[in-house]
C-alpha cells in the first residue's frame, strides 16, 4: 500500500451489526476514504446503506471484486474470512479481519492499538481483529501489566446479545415482547431463552469443558501481551443487554499496585476512562457505553484474598471499541505510517 491522499475502502459484511458500525466509525473519524465498497450476500445485495449523506449500492461478495482497493474490513464471519480474505489480500489489499479466522495463525499480527500497535506494520496482507471480550480487557489491563506484571487473571463476562449479531438482536427484542404480553418465547438464535435470562455460554464448548470464547480470551490475551506465561481463567456468560459487554476482572500482579495507583494509571492511559466513585453511584455500565469509543473501568479495589491482586469492572460498547473502531484505528495505524 503506498501513500495516498485518499484510500479505497471495502467493508465486507457491511449489513451487518458491526458492518454498520464500521461505516459510521470511518465517517465519524474522517477516514481519508476514497471509493467506498460495501458487500454483503445474495439476502441484501442491491439494497443501500449511507455514507457521508450519500447512498452506496450493497453488492454481492465475490471473488472478483477486490481489484484497486486498499483496505477491506472483514466482517461477515470466519467461513467468508477464510473463503475471501486471502483473495483479497492476493489483489493487493491489507485485510483487517475482525473474525476468528486468523487470530492465533503466528503470520497473522493480532493488533490491539492500545496495547501492541506495532505488530500491524508487520503483516503479510492480513491483520487480525481480537475478540470483542478481549480487546477492551487488554486496553484496560496492558498499563496495569507494564507496571506491575500481571502473572494471573480470572475474568468473567456479561456479553451483550449485539455480539451475536443483528438476529440476536432481533431476538432479545422478540422474546421480550411476547413475555410481556404473557406468549410462549421461541429460542432460534440462543440455545435457551435469553429475555429476563443468563446463559453461561457462548460459543461452542470444548473438550477441556471451556466454550470457545472463554478460550480465545485466553490465547488471545497472551498473544497481544506477548506473553504466555500469565495464568488465565474465563468464563463467558450472555446477559439480555442489547449492546456493551461488562467484564468482573480479578488480577494478581508479581509487584505490589494499589488501587490508587492503578486509578491515577488508567485514567492517564489511552483510550481508558475511569469512571470510578462508588459513593456517587458512578462506575461502568452498559447503557452508558454505548455508542462510545472508550474503554470504561470502575470498581477498582484490592482483592484482600492475596498479597498482590485488584478486582476491576470494565465495560465497553462491543459493536464499536469492540470491533468497528478497533479495526478502523488499525487501518490508521497503517495509513500514518506510509
Ligand atoms: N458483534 C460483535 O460484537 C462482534 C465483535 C467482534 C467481532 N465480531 C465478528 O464480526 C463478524 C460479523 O459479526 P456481526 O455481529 O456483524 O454479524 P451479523 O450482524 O450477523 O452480520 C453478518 C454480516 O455478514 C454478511 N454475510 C453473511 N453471509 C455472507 C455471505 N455468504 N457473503 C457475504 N456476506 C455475508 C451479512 O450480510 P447479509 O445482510 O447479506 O446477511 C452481514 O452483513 C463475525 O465474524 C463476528 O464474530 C462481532
Amino acid at each position: 500500500m503506498i501513500k495516498k491522499d485518499k484510500y479505497n475502502v471495502a467493508v465486507v459484511g457491511a449489513t451487518g451489526a458491526v458492518g454498520k458500525e464500521m461505516i459510521e466509525v470511518l465517517e465519524e473519524r474522517k477516514f481519508p476514504v476514497g471509493t467506498l465498497k460495501l458487500f454483503a450476500s445474495e439476502r441484501s445485495a442491491g439494497g443501500s446503506l449511507t455514507f457521508r449523506n450519500q447512498d452506496y449500492v450493497v453488492e454481492l461478495l465475490q471473488d472478483d471484486v477486490f481489484k484497486g482497493i486498499d483496505i477491506a474490513l472483514f466482517s461477515a464471519g470466519e467461513k467468508i474470512s477464510i473463503q475471501f480474505a486471502p483473495a483479497a489480500a492476493r489483489a493487493g489489499a491489507v485485510v483487517i479481519d475482525n473474525s476468528s479466522a486468523f487470530r492465533m495463525n503466528p503470520e497473522v499480527p493480532l493488533v490491539v492499538p492500545e496495547a501492541n500497535p506495532d505488530a500491524a506494520m508487520k503483516n503479510n496482507g492480513i491483520i487480525a481483529n481480537p475478540n470483542c471480550s478481549t480487546i477492551q480487557m487488554v486496553v484496560a489491563l496492558k498499563p496495569l501489566h507494564d507496571r506491575a506484571r500481571i502473572k494471573r487473571i480470572v475474568v468473567t463476562t456479561f456479553q451483550s446479545v449485539s455480539g451475536k449479531g443483528k438476529e440476536a438482536m432481533d431476538e432479545l427484542f422478540e422474546q421480550t415482547k411476547s413475555l410481556l404480553s404473557f406468549q410462549e418465547v421461541r429460542a432460534e438464535v440462543f440455545p435457551h431463552q435469553i429475555a429476563f435470562n443468563c446463559l453461561p455460554h457462548i460459543d461452542a464448548f470444548l473438550e477441556n469443558a471451556y466454550t470457545k470464547e472463554e478460550m480465545k480470551m485466553v490465547n488471545e490475551t497472551r498473544k497481544i501481551f506477548g506473553d504466555d506465561g500469565i495464568g488465565i481463567t474465563a468464563t463467558t456468560v450472555r446477559v439480555p443487554v442489547y449492546i456493551g459487554h461488562s467484564e468482573s476482572v480479578n488480577i494478581e500482579t508479581e509487584d505490589n499496585i494499589s488501587a490508587n495507583e492503578a486509578r491515577a494509571i488508567l485514567s492517564a492511559a489511552p483510550g481508558v476512562v475511569v469512571y470510578d466513585d462508588p459513593q456517587r453511584n458512578i462506575y461502568p455500565m452498559p447503557v452508558d457505553s454505548a455508542g462510545r469509543d472508550e474503554v470504561f473501568v470502575g470498581r477498582i479495589r484490592a482483592d484482600e484474598s492475596i498479597p498482590n491482586g485488584l478486582n476491576l469492572w470494565i465495560v465497553a460498547d462491543n459493536l464499536r471499541k469492540g470491533a468497528a473502531t478497533n479495526a478502523v484505528q488499525i487501518a490508521e495505524i497503517l495509513i500514518a505510517s506510509r
